[in-house]
């Protein structure tokens, strides 16, 4: 049975470029960056080289990026250490209901320590008001953290415009954004786009796992997270993973050469997946804005189909799809963002499955993976 991938938003397959600079610097390059020695000084050139690509790839400066162990780390760094190193300013944030729980755990974490959370809610499409947020921004709103793009529905906040209005209010509020899934498939400037913080992850763009950065924009000074040695500027103790970072590297340079075409590839992968579907009179209505999304991510409301059952059923069929937003010992939680935009109530929350794409799928797989889902879906169908 052939066995295809789409779930390349939960993580992805390391490029066969990255596996082979990986290697390498395991086996030629294990300094440690912070020796002095020639080994030492090969590793840091490298981690150096490195940085300036991720610097390059935002907008931003080598000495603003922070490398972490990922998505996870660089949210928790901005949310919890700007709430320390700000908590004599003010101690209220804002943030949105559909972030990552990478996001919304450390917010519940704060709360408990008496810092104020205002949660913005999402229309159906997963957008929040740019009024809502204007109202609620105050002179002791310390930070304001919203995703770049949702890593669920795929729906992309309007990034531009929620930096220009936390510049212009009354609030001196960082602005940190989880970029988690966006980057590398949209054209982010943090120096346009007003962002003071900004979190990645690369394995979600066939990178090793375990590595990401934090971009901090230089006129703010925030703690490290973990304490121990003075890596990365005081801003991050921990010796540097030497391959992995190079790893990230390579990733990072081969989605910029790719961006374009990767999202034009995309784009015809939703058109076709969606018209033969329609072809088929197949009942379904797509989660999410219909424009502004993230191209790799598509989400399907299937009517009268549950949604638990035809992952399983599409696994049987050597299909790697998701359903909800964590899978905990083999238990299927219903999406807090699925349950935001449409309520708890409704079939959607229950019926509505991810599909994600990557360096690996190509129109032939896509045609097989909804032939299953027509036929799949017809035999759940209540
Ligand atoms: C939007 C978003 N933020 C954060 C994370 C966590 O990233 P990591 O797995 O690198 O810790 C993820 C991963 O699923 C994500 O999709």
């Amino acid at each position: 049975m052939e066995r295809i991938y789409f779930d390349y938003a939960a993580t992805s397959p390391v490029h066969p470029e990255v596996i082979e600079v990986v290697h390498d610097a395991m086996i030629n390059h294990f300094g440690n960056a912070s020796s002095i020695h020639h080994l030492g000084r090969d590793s840091r050139r490298m981690m150096d080289n490195a940085k300036k690509v991720f610097a390059d790839s935002i907008g931003a400066k080598p000495n603003e990026i922070v490398l972490t162990s990922g998505g996870t780390e660089s949210d928790n760094t901005a949310i919890i250490e700007t709430a320390f190193a700000r908590e004599k300013e003010g101690k209220h944030i804002v943030t949105t209901v559909i972030e990552h729980h990478a996001v919304l755990k450390p917010m519940d974490y704060l709360e408990k320590l008496g810092f104020e959370i205002t949660y913005l809610s999402v229309d159906k499409y997963g957008m929040i008001d740019l009024e809502v947020l204007k109202e609620a921004l105050r002179e002791d709103t310390i930070l304001v953290s919203i995703m770049y793009g949702n890593n669920e529905v795929g729906s992309l906040s309007a990034i531009k415009s929620i930096g220009e209005i936390i510049v212009e209010s009354v609030s001196t509020a960082y602005f940190h954004t989880d970029a988690v899934q966006a980057y590398g498939l949209e054209s982010i400037d943090v120096k346009k786009e007003s962002i003071d913080l900004l979190s990645t992850s690369s394995h979600k763009i066939s990178g090793p796992k375990g590595i990401g950065f934090l971009y901090i924009n230089e006129a703010i000074h925030l703690p490290s997270f973990m304490l121990g040695g003075e890596q990365e500027m005081k801003r991050r103790a921990g010796t540097e993973n030497i391959p992995a970072i190079v790893g990230f590297q390579k990733a990072v340079e081969i989605a910029q050469l790719t961006k374009e075409s990767r999202r034009n590839e995309y784009d015809s992968f939703s058109h076709r997946l969606i018209q033969r579907l329609n072809d088929q009179k197949v009942d379904f209505e797509i989660n999410g804005h219909p424009d502004s999304r993230l191209k790799h991510i598509i989400n399907i409301w299937f009517k009268g189909v549950s949604s638990e059952k035809l992952l399983l059923l599409m696994d049987l069929s050597g299909l790697a799809i998701s359903a909800g937003s964590a899978c905990t010992a083999g238990n299927i939680d219903p999406s807090h963002v699925l349950i935001a935009m449409y309520g708890k109530e409704s079939q959607r929350v229950k019926e509505s499955v991810r599909i994600s794409f990557g360096i690996d799928t190509t129109m032939k797989s896509i045609d097989y993976l909804v032939t299953e889902l027509i036929k799949l879906t017809n035999k759940l169908k209540k």
